[in-house]
């Protein structure tokens, strides 16, 4: 969280932008009464926005709420697969472009809405032959290929449950998840290009399948190009089989199943205050009318947009706005492969030139990295065609907001600063970009349909202190996978049948919502949620190490970085070498997101009295605030004259 004197600089921010009235006019929603007449009968409000979608038959009861479980649009039938896709083509716009591909390298594909369905179709009939059946999970761990949003919708078209895992983890993380789940299939691919390298997926794959006792099949896509020329992989017989062998054999028709409105739709496993993930559950009718609504009205999607979502399809991001919300409007989505700085700085800027991209959304790490790289490489491209940027995943620092919409946005595209999460499946928080005059750094207020509030410890409302949603919305979770307690313990138990998402927030003074970061041991690096608790597991998993504590420090571009301190066995002593091990081994067993930036060996970590980490007084030391010398911390002395100095601090 931001410290109080950083947090009143924040709020006293008196910039104003308000949207052009060329870009009012032609907004999808630029009547500011839907606030009201959402407040006034959310469930009237949510009915239209579902019904904007084709259902198989109609709900017949908008919301049950027996909290904490909440059920939308009860008796409805609904295939999302059949909403991202047989709809459009049905009603003929199968020749519309669906998915614009490119890999690093610069190869490159195209699929229409018909193109699209048949390959999803294809894969649907694939999975059926592999004995996938509606309720079993599957997990998808891919790079950024169109086969990631082909397997993600051909699972949602026979009702499999997906859980795809990002490509960056470790196989040991993809272990968990697939035990977790109890997946059935595993879909992987040979590798992925990330920074000029190949990401060896299936080698990943295969030592986590050691350990994966339920998948009985693994369909692996050949990425292509030079990397599947280059890159050897090996097949076990019975287990293991090409896409590309196992598509040609299926027909591609495979009408999409009727799923109930409350049928599981996918699991997206997420860092919480435990050593392990959660599963997030979301369901079919809720999740998509939540996802379709804020796509259209939260980017002001029109026909003509070219839409790109930077994100990967291993986050909720990527599920909601790469695949689920846009597909379901129809719209013409740009995917990536690589990395921004492949094979340079530009990369992004060139993308959306080439493309001709109107809608840009991405996230603040991204917008800082782009700004110390500086403005010239932006200015090579023509980014005119840009008219909405939005941005999501941490607070945005108003210097980084000022520039994103000066240097990208040319001072003439609003920006929405999007809050949502996992768990949330559909953003909550945000401007409306016809309507919002925004203010760097801000969320501003509720999309219309949602209530928020923030709440002090006992419930009660305050200007600053934790951020509480206050009623059920459609694309709430339903579940932690397996874990009804800690479903209950985690979300709904700070407050009664209120949510609590685990961020602390702020009102000012003309009602704006500011997120201040998490208030929970979830760490944000770059975007990415990390548990202090798994990095700190990882570490205690080492032989070399007894205890160890894990705390956030600032850093410039990721928000956060990793802080790691570490009480060593005895005998053992901290030399460089063992340093470099230790964050290797984290980044072996988690993935190399989780990599810690700072080790520090310390001969006791300083506890309160009542035996509590003292993490302020970490985060402190690890942002070079407390001592001088990290190293010190290996004398016993200095670890108890710090405890004695902090212990009132610490409480
Ligand atoms: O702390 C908030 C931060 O990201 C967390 C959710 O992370 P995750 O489930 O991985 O989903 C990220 C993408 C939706 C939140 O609890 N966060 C997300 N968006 C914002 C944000 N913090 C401030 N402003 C945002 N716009």
């Amino acid at each position: 969280m931001s410290d109080a004197g950083e947090l009143d600089a924040l709020l006293q921010e008196d910039r104003r932008f308000r949207p052009p009235a060329t870009f009012v006019d032609q907004a999808n929603i630029n009547d500011r009464d839907i606030y009201e007449s959402a407040a006034s009968d959310p469930e009237g409000y949510w009915s239209k926005w579902a019904a904007e979608l084709d259902w198989f038959e109609p709900w017949q009861r908008v919301l049950k709420w027996s909290p904490p479980h909440a059920e939308w649009f009860i008796g409805g039938r609904i295939n999302v697969s059949y909403n991202c896709l047989d709809r459009h083509v049905e009603a003929g716009r199968g020749d519309r472009t669906a998915l614009i591909w490119e890999g690093e390298p610069g190869d490159a594909r195209t699929f229409t809405y018909a193109e699209l369905h048949r390959e999803v179709s294809r894969f649907a009939n694939v999975l059926r032959s592999l004995g996938i059946k509606k309720g079993d999970r599957v997990t998808i761990y891919l790079p950024m290929i169109p086969e990631a949003a082909i397997a993600m919708l051909a699972c949602t078209r026979i009702g499999a449950i997906h859980s795809v895992v990002f490509g960056g983890f470790s196989p040991d993380s993809l272990a968990d998840r697939n035990n977790d789940a109890e997946s059935k299939l595993l879909i992987t691919a040979d590798g992925g290009w990330r920074r000029g390298s190949v990401v060896p997926l299936k080698a990943n794959a295969d030592a986590a399948l050691e350990q994966s006792p339920t998948v009985q099949n693994v369909v692996v896509v050949a990425r292509g190009g030079d990397l599947t020329e280059q890159t050897a992989v090996t097949m076990k017989m019975g287990r293991d089989h090409w896409y590309h062998d196992l598509v040609a054999e299926v027909s591609s028709s495979c009408p999409a199943v009727s799923m109930d409105s409350e049928d599981t739709l996918f699991i997206l496993y997420t860092s919480g205050t435990t050593g392990k993930p959660k599963g997030v559950v979301h369901t079919t009718g809720g999740y998509l009318t939540q996802a379709y609504a804020t796509t259209k009205a939260v980017f002001d999607l029109k026909d003509d947009d070219v839409y790109w979502c930077t994100a990967d399809v291993g986050w909720i991001t990527g599920h909601s706005y790469i695949v689920y919300g846009p597909l379901a409007n129809c719209a013409q989505v740009v995917m990536y492969e690589g990395a921004p700085d492949t094979p340079d700085r530009g990369r992004f800027w060139q993308l959306c030139e080439k493309y001709g991209v109107t809608i840009f959304y991405t996230a603040p790490t991204a917008i800082r990295a782009f700004m110390r790289w500086g403005d010239e490489w932006p200015k090579k491209y023509d980014l005119s065609r840009l008219r909405v940027l939005g941005t999501v995943g941490e607070p945005i620092n108003p210097e980084a907001w000022m520039w994103y919409h000066e240097v990208i946005g040319g001072e003439r595209c609003p920006i929405v600063d999007t809050w949502w999460q996992t768990e949330t499946g559909a953003i909550m928080i945000t401007p409306l970009p016809g309507l919002t005059e925004t203010k760097p750094g801000t969320a501003t207020h509720p999309f219309p349909g949602i209530e928020a509030a923030i709440r002090d410890e006992s419930g009660e409302d305050t200007t600053a202190g934790y951020l509480a949603i206050t009623k059920p919305w459609p694309s709430m979770l339903r579940a932690v996978w397996g874990d009804e307690q800690r479903f209950r313990e985690t979300y709904w138990s700070k407050w009664p049948n209120v949510y609590f998402p685990g961020d602390g927030a702020k009102v000012d003074e003309d009602g704006y919502l500011w997120i201040l970061g998490r208030v929970d041991d979830v760490l944000n690096v770059a975007g990415h949620r990390i548990g202090t608790m798994e990095v700190e597991s990882a570490l205690v998993d080492h032989r070399a190490v007894v205890e160890s504590a894990v705390v956030g420090k600032a850093h410039e571009i990721k928000g956060e970085s990793i802080a790691a301190f570490v009480t060593l066995k005895e005998g053992i002593d901290g030399s460089d070498e063992l340093l470099t091990e230790l964050r290797t081994h984290v980044s072996a067993k988690i993935g190399a997101i989780a990599k810690p930036e700072l080790v520090v060996f310390t001969a006791e970590l300083p506890k309160t009295r009542s035996g509590k980490i003292m993490r302020r007084l970490l985060r402190d030391i690890a942002e070079g605030r407390a001592i001088g010398d990290t190293t010190t911390l290996a004398d016993p002395e200095v670890v108890k004259r710090l405890q004695a100095m902090h212990e009132d601090e610490e409480g």
